[in-house]
């Protein structure tokens, strides 16, 4: 049984469909349809709603797309959605903004646009600009355009007051607490093929994977719900990896970052944005905020993708996996992960349980750059990540790089970055060496891209690199050796 809280009222569901989505759930079965479908893909924001969740630090509120959830993710949570946010007949202060600053015409995106602004009410930040377009990033709309929109959120942000959800959350989340543990496969059943489990612990995860041997893992499901929504498969036994403790631990130490598999992109954010803020732009642009609430580097690396933008950064970071059945595990670079297209190194009974991250060398320069048609929420047609240590004479003593969207697989171009140690990194022959990059790729051609034009970015980007870190301050800081250094 699945138990969650919609709005103020109880809902108890059989996990006999696993595959139900949020969205199909609030249009089908609650009948709750100001929530709406547009792409049924993760990408324009119309469904978008608010799950709201008990932490240590109290309710937290999250922007989600509802058609790429699995409703059976929401036990012990509360889901809110547009009807909910009118209280006492009074517009939400959220809707009204929106109306103030005439931020809706046609209204099909509407919804959406309030969810993702209701859920910026509720959290944390700062106001800025910044603040609101991050929350916006999932959000598509057609007729408005986006500047009375953009106004709305700014004053919104600027009149934060709090809400009838403000003076209620103390309830809420007592009440979320005692809801019910969700079931996993039974003892007495040896092969069960139709459930969705929620495992606490790494014990609860292997034992219901040995009695559910076909079942699939799901964490944030941004990836794997399109199997359902683009591609119409039944996903009817799946393992919900969300509420694992130890895949949900983020701990820094002295060696690195390590990153329990559940993590999701905005929890992962200020950890590794503290040892690589470099990576800003590039984890901004990985999704939008809705599908970062939710994704995972766990997903990222589990799917596979040539595409996917974790495994460039991880590889060029000498990041490694560990792997893990209940009873063993095994460490591994990442680079040995990902064998081939959607194909990896885990066995059956395997999951990916945490990615290590080396805490960087001071001084060491690095970029993350990423090459897509949308500035957010669109996939890579390329992802180049360039990492360089080198020593007071600025020699380089250590490059490693990793490129997405140019093979089956991610890659780590090993032949052509070795030869470079030891050579004077401002005085490379930059434009020779691009070309020797743009020889060494056979890139994909495909509707995205053609290889011409990804070999051609690609050899860009390291001419971009060894520019941006060839510049007067770059240079100060290869020789910093501090923290600070990497500001
Ligand atoms: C609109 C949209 C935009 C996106 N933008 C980007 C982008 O910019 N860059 C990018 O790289 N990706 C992007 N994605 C893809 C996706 O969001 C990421 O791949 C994300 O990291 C997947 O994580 P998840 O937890 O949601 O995975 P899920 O969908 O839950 O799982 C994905 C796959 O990995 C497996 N899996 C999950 N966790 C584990 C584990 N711990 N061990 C073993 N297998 C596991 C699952 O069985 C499944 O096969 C986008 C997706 C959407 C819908
Ligand atoms: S319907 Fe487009 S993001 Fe969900
Ligand atoms: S108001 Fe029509 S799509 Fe946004």
């Amino acid at each position: 049984m699945t138990d969650f809280l919609l709005n103020r009222q109880p809902v108890t569901l059989a996990t006999t469909d696993p595959d139900l989505t949020v969205l199909d759930f609030l249009r089908e079965q609650a009948h709750l349809t100001g929530t709406k479908e547009g792409c049924a893909s993760g990408d324009c924001g119309a469904c978008t709603i608010v799950v709201g969740e008990p932490t240590e630090q109290g309710m937290r509120y999250r922007s989600l797309n509802s058609c790429i959830t699995f409703v059976h993710s929401l036990h012990g949570k509360q889901l809110l959605t547009v009807e909910h946010l009118e209280q006492e007949g009074a517009l939400h202060p959220v809707q009204q903004a929106l109306v103030d600053h005439h931020g809706s015409q046609c209204g099909f995106c509407t919804p959406g646009f309030v969810m993702s602004l209701f859920a910026l009410y509720h959290s944390d930040v700062q106001p800025s600009r910044d603040a609101v377009l991050t929350a916006l990033s999932g959000n598509l709309c057609r007729c408005t355009g986006y500047r009375p929109i953009i106004d709305a959120g700014m004053a919104l942000l600027e009149a934060r007051h709090g809400d009838a959800f403000s003076a209620q959350m103390t309830d809420i989340e007592a009440e979320l607490r005692s809801l019910g543990t969700p079931v996993l496969p039974e003892e007495t059943k040896p092969d069960q093929s139709v459930g969705f489990w929620q495992p606490k612990n790494r014990e609860e995860l292997a034992r219901a994977k040995a009695r559910s041997p076909r079942a699939r893992y799901t964490a944030g499901s941004t990836d794997l719900a399109l199997e359902k929504t683009q591609r119409l498969a039944n996903l009817n036994a799946l393992i919900d990896l969300s509420q694992v403790a130890e895949l949900n631990h983020l701990s820094v130490d002295a060696e690195g970052l390590h990153i329990g598999a559940a993590v999701s992109y905005t929890e992962l954010e200020p950890v590794l944005l503290a040892d690589y803020p470099e990576a800003r732009e590039w984890l901004e642009r990985l999704g939008s905020r809705p599908i970062r609430n939710r994704g995972t580097l766990g997903g990222n690396l589990g799917n596979a993708s040539p595409i996917g933008d974790t495994p460039p950064l991880l590889i060029a970071l000498n990041a490694t996996v560990t792997l893990s059945n209940g009873q063993s595990e095994r460490t591994l670079p990442v680079s040995e992960l990902i064998t081939g297209y959607r194909q990896t190194v885990l066995a059956d009974d395997e999951w990916i349980d945490t990615i290590h991250i080396p805490r960087r060398t001071p001084g060491s320069l690095f970029r993350a750059y990423k090459i897509s048609k949308r500035f957010e929420d669109d996939i890579s047609t390329v992802c180049a990540v360039f990492y360089l240590e080198t020593d007071k004479n600025d020699i380089v003593t250590c490059l490693r790089t990793g490129f997405g969207g140019l093979a089956a697989t991610p890659l780590q171009l090993t032949d052509w970055q070795e030869p470079l140690i030891g050579e004077h990194w401002p005085a490379l022959a930059v434009n020779d060496l691009s070309r020797t990059l743009a020889e060494a790729l056979a890139p994909i051609d495909d509707v995205r891209a053609s290889a011409r034009y990804r070999v051609q970015v690609t050899a860009n980007l390291f001419k971009r690199f060894h520019l941006e870190t060839t510049q007067p301050d770059a240079r100060t800081r290869v020789h910093g050796h501090g923290g600070s250094a990497h500001a």
